[in-house]
């Protein structure tokens, strides 16, 4: 698509999710979207003959999916070698049908069933024996983790079979009715039964899928559903999680209602002063007689808590239709607002949202009403001066971020994900990279209402495989109905801003046959989304290759800088590519863990990490001076020279935001990542504060670094860091000067000698105990200050929880940190004192962990040690009982300590 054509487009800005149940009701709709997360019966594993009463326990119908590893290396092709018409994968691809655009290849559902054998399935099965949980669950982090093998997936049991079931009443006056499941995300081969029939079910464990449940309903009378799950190992690089980990919902429509995502809302002009709503709706017929509907829409301006504020801004006049017995029509319907209030982020714009409330109307009678939540705002993605939100050119100050929560795992938890999202925030962070997949609903609403732009992404793979079990064994199949149900579910979001479509796939070297893959996948975001961009994380397609050519923007991982000291290219796609737009899909990958510092400390940029550098290789820890990084990589530092240097660069997304449960780079035997500006503990590293000083220029900080107790290095070098928004600092220690110095290298001789640089170091400081300050200026006013004190001997610690107050529903979480101090209240830096936790009242405790990429204490433990001084214990409220909950932590030596949380 030509860029000037394509950047008319963009100038449309968009959005709109469907309200999660609970938010806006509408009392006139038979439309119910009913949480059904509570109650579920749950195994491991599949029957094994003789162990259950029943006799029928041989399984003589395969339930795994077919799966071939290793028939995709490089230069593999898109041939699928799946047999559509046989086993089970005959009564799972038609799941996907509705996201299959060309009729001729969609799937025919054979007649029968599948897995009729086996006794899960069944109604009268009796589950008693079973476990019984509320989802989102993820099996696998409650561990054990394990020692052997690599440290990829994050070492825990994450791979094999898993059932889950559940009894549910549907009342003798939803006869008539349609009955949906909606899964969230299920980690993966999923398989659903309802009252022993299949019904379908979806390979990828990222995507969010719906099955019919009606033509196997009993009205009136007790249903069970069954849902098995196959998670292979070796599927993934990261942490995948299993079980069903996110939310599933039960929607009743009447018989003719809005589809499966069934709006679409753009805004093809939108300002200050007015926009046009440009709205399609997709109305199914799955009556038995012909409809005749009238579909009409109307426009309210919504608040943070989803509520409406008063009345309709604007109305979409009634659209007549006619709709054939068991079939969709999808008609455009066009309105104005007058005024809108738009949608932004920033210090300058706001998050405001709307929602267009659509009714459909039979025979005068109201039989849907569909919310579609969107916001108005103006993209422009320009290639020379970077990205333009409703007219004001906003820097991408972004991260990657993968889907687990670190101790909760991978199960979706709303109040995790938004204590990740305002820990970002708080350093000035607007932007996230789903990487690499696509992410849990919820962060998508949150992003709307927080006012964070986001890149979301489809695959990590295509058909060149990176391990032997992941996507690339189901991409020929299943990538047409992957990608479309990702645009389908998230198109009205306001926040998502660009469609990823690959993450360092193997075909970016692939020639002709890889770009054609990428012009396929681009085609089919412009089908289904005019208004966005495609990108493609590129770490090795240069730019003369044929691969970046079919993709609307350029996203370069690492390449854009330069590897180490190979050339920068920015420069180099920009001038090749003069009409794209240019971004740093990856950026940094600095190893760090928190409140390790070794010495010396590199000079200029830094250096790779290795033993010799920045690496303590006996405790598998990493220096925070945050100048050692993947050999790939480079520091945060690095990046900023060059996003100054070429400032048509429209931002940068790091690697990593939070740490994340696998790729232990660079010490394999470890859990978890380095890479996080957080750690997996929700505990900030000194970095930080790095991309704080930079992200938040008109946010008065400093930030000293390391901390300042180290008896064992009395007269010995200790360089002194300094992060801060300002542009010039004075240390003191013990209240002497150490000089005043602004942020440049100043040091004749280092790489970037007179340059700017983006910390303030002074490199010669002899520790003495005492008291480290810094006073950091700003045009020469004071701006800033912070103080690092010498701890004493651990004698008490501190509990703070990060809410004292939480909601009474069984699902709102505290996370409360713990610090091992001495008598004066200062944090002893490197306390390593093993505590125990003990809650009293209505809560109970989920979790414990420290951030240490190393420990192997399963979180569920109520045992941790302090790493680096701090621990973390996660309070879940009970469901219906308010109250005080009691935390108390006690540590052989130490002052116990006590805290309450209010659940109510
Ligand atoms: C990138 C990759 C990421 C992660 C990162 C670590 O190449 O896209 O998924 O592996 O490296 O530095």
């Amino acid at each position: 698509m030509p860029i000037m054509k394509f950047q008319m487009l963009l100038t449309a800005g968009v959005a709109g999710i469907l309200l999660q149940s609970g938010c806006i009701t509408a009392a006139e709709s038979s439309r119910e979207r009913i949480s059904i997360n509570d109650d579920w019966r749950f195994t491991r594993n599949d029957p094994v003959a003789g162990t259950l009463d029943s006799a029928a326990t041989g399984l003589t119908d395969n339930l795994d999916y077919p799966r071939n590893p290793g028939r995709s290396g490089r230069g593999a092709t898109t041939a699928p070698t799946v047999d559509p018409t046989s086993g089970i994968a005959a009564f799972i691809l038609p799941t996907g049908n509705d996201f299959i655009a060309d009729p001729a290849n969609r799937y025919v559902r054979p007649a029968g069933n599948f897995g009729a054998n086996v006794p899960y399935i069944s109604l009268n099965f009796n589950d008693a024996e079973w476990r019984k949980l509320d989802l989102p669950h993820d099996f696998a982090i409650e561990g054990p983790f394990s020692t052997a093998g690599g440290g990829g997936m994050g070492r825990l049991p994450s791979a094999g079979i898993a059932w889950y079931r559940k009894h549910l009443t549907i009342p003798a006056s939803d006869a008539g009715k349609q009955i949906y499941l909606d899964i969230d995300g299920s980690m993966s081969y999923t398989t659903v039964w309802c009252n022993g029939q299949i019904v379908g079910g979806w390979p990828y464990g990222y995507t969010s899928w719906q099955v019919d449940l009606t033509p196997c309903i009993k009205f009136g009378s007790d249903n069970v559903l069954a849902i098995r799950l196959n998670n292979p190992p070796n599927s993934s690089r990261w942490y995948p999680g299993g079980g069903v980990y996110r939310n599933v919902w039960l929607v009743k429509t009447a018989s003719v209602h809005v589809g499966h995502w069934g709006t679409y809302l753009t805004t093809p002009e939108a300002s200050s002063a007015s926009a046009t709503i440009a709205l399609r709706v997709t109305v199914n017929n799955d009556s038995k007689v012909n409809a005749k509907v009238s579909v009409a829409t109307r426009i309210f301006e919504i608040d943070s808590e989803d509520h409406r504020v008063g009345n309709a801004v604007a109305s979409i006049s009634p659209v007549n239709l006619m709709i054939e017995s068991g079939k969709k029509v999808m008609t455009e319907t066009k309105g104005a607002v007058a005024n809108p209030k738009l949608w932004g982020t920033g210090p300058h714009q706001r998050p405001n949202r709307y929602v267009a409330v659509t009714t459909v109307e039979q025979d005068g009678k109201t039989v849907d009403t569909y919310e579609t939540v969107f916001g108005i705002r103006t993209l422009k993605f320009d290639p020379n001066a970077g990205f333009f939100l409703n007219g004001e050119h906003i820097k991408l100050n972004g991260v990657c971020n993968h889907h687990d929560l670190g101790a909760l795992g991978s199960a979706v938890n709303y109040r995790a994900l938004q204590r990740q999202l305002k820990m970002l925030a708080d350093m000035g962070c607007n932007a996230i990279r789903t990487s690499h997949n696509p992410p849990a609903p919820e962060l998508l609403d949150l992003a709307d209402k927080m006012g964070f732009l986001v890149m979301d992404e489809a695959f990590d793979q295509w058909v060149w495989q990176k391990t032997a079990f992941d996507y690339h064994l189901i991409y020929p199949e299943w990538h047409e109905q992957d990608l479309r149900a990702l645009l389908w579910r998230d198109r009205n979001h306001p926040s998502v801003i660009m469609w990823s479509i690959g993450n360092e796939v193997g075909e970016q070297t692939g020639g002709a046959a890889g770009a054609a893959i990428a012009k396929e996948l681009t085609d089919i975001c412009h089908e289904e989304d005019p208004t966005r961009p495609t990108i493609s994380g590129m770490n090795s397609a240069r730019a003369d290759s044929p691969f970046p050519a079919p993709i609307d923007a350029i996203g370069l991982n690492y390449q854009g800088t330069g590897v180490r000291s190979g050339s920068p290219q920015y420069p180099v796609f920009h001038k090749k590519f003069p009409n794209k737009f240019v971004v740093g899909t990856e950026t940094a990958s600095a190893l760090s863990s928190r409140g390790v510092y070794t010495f010396p400390v590199a000079p200029g940029l830094g250096t790779p990490a290795s033993a010799n550098a920045g690496e303590e290789p006996a405790n598998r820890q990493v220096s925070s001076y945050d100048l050692y990084f993947a050999s790939w990589a480079y520091s945060p530092d690095r990046e900023f020279a060059s996003q100054d240097k070429y400032p048509y660069v429209g931002g940068e997304f790091v690697w990593t935001g939070w740490d994340y449960l696998g790729e232990p780079t660079p010490f394999d035997a470890s859990r978890s990542s380095y890479f996080g500006i957080i750690d997996l503990a929700g505990f900030k590293k000194d970095r930080f504060y790095l991309y704080q000083s930079r992200w938040r220029p008109d946010f008065p900080m400093a930030h000293i670094l390391p901390h300042w107790t180290w008896p064992e290095r009395v007269g010995q070098v200790t360089p002194v860091h300094v992060y801060t928004s300002g542009d010039e600092a004075e240390l003191f220690l013990n209240g002497k000067s150490l000089g005043r110095k602004k942020k440049i290298f100043d040091t004749p001789g280092q790489a970037m000698d007179g340059e700017p640089a983006y910390r303030i170091r002074w490199d010669d400081v002899k520790y003495e105990p005492g008291e480290l300050k810094v006073v950091a200026y700003k045009d020469g006013k004071e701006w800033a200050t912070d103080v690092m004190r010498t701890a004493g001997r651990a004698s008490q610690m501190n509990l703070k929880p990060d809410r004292a107050t939480i909601s009474a529903d069984g699902r709102d979480l505290s996370f409360v940190t713990l610090a091992v101090q001495d008598s004066n209240g200062i944090t002893v830096p490197r306390a390593d004192n093993l505590i125990r936790f003990f809650v009293s009242g209505p809560g109970e405790i989920v979790a414990t962990d420290n951030g240490d990429p190393t420990n192997l204490v399963p979180f569920s433990s109520h045992e941790r040690e302090a790493f680096n001084g701090l621990a973390l214990v996660i309070i879940r409220s009970k469901p219906h009982e308010s109250g005080q909950i009691t935390i108390t932590a006690k540590s052989p030596g130490l002052k116990e300590a006590h805290v309450v949380v209010k659940s109510q």
